[in-house]
């Protein structure tokens, strides 16, 4: 049978998330854009309010929640900043190998302290030549004695120079190339870690965007996650996984600048009549609006599917596409919707268009979703 209403546990969620967003990440957003900075507290006041690291199991300090329940977060958090936002949900991308493959020894080391005590955690898989083509990185993690010496450069980590735990995938067999990836848990104080860049973004400004050097960083090979040479499909897995989350932000940022354009072409006089009254404009918000139904439809459908256990490559790939190309275009036309207003820089919907555009490039750009959803299709 399906249900599309909300149960009383998922309510309660998008309750607190809505709060939490409209009280402590809204009323900062500019501010913080402005800045590009992460807001500083704004990750332990989301673990107070039991909204980080909401997929790590209670036991290891996280809220337990599936796809779904985190699907829900995601949302209201985006639909407030995804800038702010990505760096409380990007955590859980970042802890999921460790979730996933680690034994539990390492959960015990890393996941337990990171989740427990509020702190950050980057996933360092794309380098400058390996961005799509995310199997050609050449970060090399060559076995020494009891040892991994890690050498490489990382780029575009979130939270890449907060972060104190670094999830890195690196080259431990570089004659298999791909087949010989691994991944490796790395303190972010260890010696021979530099951070070579801060980025200064167009959007998602409130985000840390870092590139790490890597000098002959020297970690036990007990911080092996898995086996050795697993590592490209772990990083494929885990982001499976977070796709639907990326999928989330991008329907709240949607939402946010749909109700934006509702609201002010309702109010706005133009030839002595509200402009949502012009066919024209009436028109994009009734696309804008069915656009963004679809987009969460997917993006739960998908989250659904992997809280059943079941493969959602296919469907996370499709919701986070579409649901990322709707934000991009929902975004632009509320600034068509605002005209000149919409703008300008101390604007809210030209936020949203900026903040909109990064949605359909990371955790791996549109062309690349339509590339697995066609590779998933084509195996039918
Ligand atoms: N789950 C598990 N394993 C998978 C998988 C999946 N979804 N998809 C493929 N694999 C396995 C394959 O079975 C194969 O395994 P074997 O070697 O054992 O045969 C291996 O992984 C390689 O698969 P492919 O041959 O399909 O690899 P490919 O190189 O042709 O294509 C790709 C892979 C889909 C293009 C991949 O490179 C990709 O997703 N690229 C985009 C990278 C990306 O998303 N980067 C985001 C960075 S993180 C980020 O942005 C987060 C942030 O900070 C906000």
């Amino acid at each position: 049978m399906i249900d599309f209403s909300l149960s009383e546990d998922l309510l309660e969620i998008q309750a607190r998330a809505r709060k939490f967003a409209q009280e402590e990440i809204l009323p900062i957003a500019a501010e913080y854009d402005r800045k590009g900075t992460v807001p500083p507290g704004i990750v332990e006041k989301a673990k107070k309010a039991g909204l980080l690291n909401v997929t790590i199991p209670r036991e290891y300090g996280g809220m337990g929640y599936g796809a779904l329940q985190s699907a829900i977060i995601a949302e209201e958090l985006g639909a407030a900043c995804s800038g702010i936002s990505i760096t409380i949900l990007v955590n859980g991308l970042a802890l999921t190998p460790i979730q996933l493959f680690g034994n539990e020894e390492q959960k015990e080391k890393f996941l337990r302290p990171v989740a427990e005590g509020a702190k950050l955690a980057a996933f360092c898989l794309t380098e400058r030549e390996a961005g799509s083509d995310a199997g050609s990185i050449k970060t090399t993690a060559l076995p020494d004695g009891d040892d991994y010496v890690i050498n490489g450069v990382k780029c575009f980590a979130t939270s890449g120079s907060m972060a104190e735990i670094l999830v890195v995938f690196a080259l431990t067999d570089p004659d298999r190339g791909a087949r010989g990836a691994s991944t490796i848990v790395v303190p972010a104080n260890t010696p021979g870690i530099r951070v070579s860049k801060v980025e200064d973004k167009m959007g998602q400004r409130a985000s840390n965007t870092a590139e790490l050097t890597f000098d002959d960083v020297r970690v036990p090979q007990s911080n092996l996650l898995g086996k050795p040479g697993r590592g490209f499909p772990i990083a494929l897995q885990t982001l499976d996984f977070g796709r639907s989350g990326v999928a989330a932000l991008s329907v709240g940022v949607a939402r946010a600048a749909l109700e934006l354009a509702i609201g002010y072409a309702k109010e706005r006089q133009q030839f002595g009549a509200p402009i949502i009254t012009n066919q024209g404009v009436s028109f994009m918000l009734a696309d804008m609006g069915m656009k963004v139904e679809a987009a969460r439809l997917l993006t739960w459908q998908a989250a659904w599917m992997a809280d059943q256990g079941l493969k959602a490559t296919a469907q996370s790939a499709m919701a986070k596409c579409f649901a990322s190309d709707t934000a991009m275009q929902v975004t632009t036309d509320a600034v068509q919707i605002f005209g000149g207003v919409g703008y300008m820089r101390d604007h809210p919907v030209e936020k949203l268009m900026r903040d909109a555009k990064i949605l359909q490039i990371y955790e791996g750009t549109n062309q690349i979703q339509r590339m697995v959803i066609a590779r998933q299709l084509a195996k039918l």
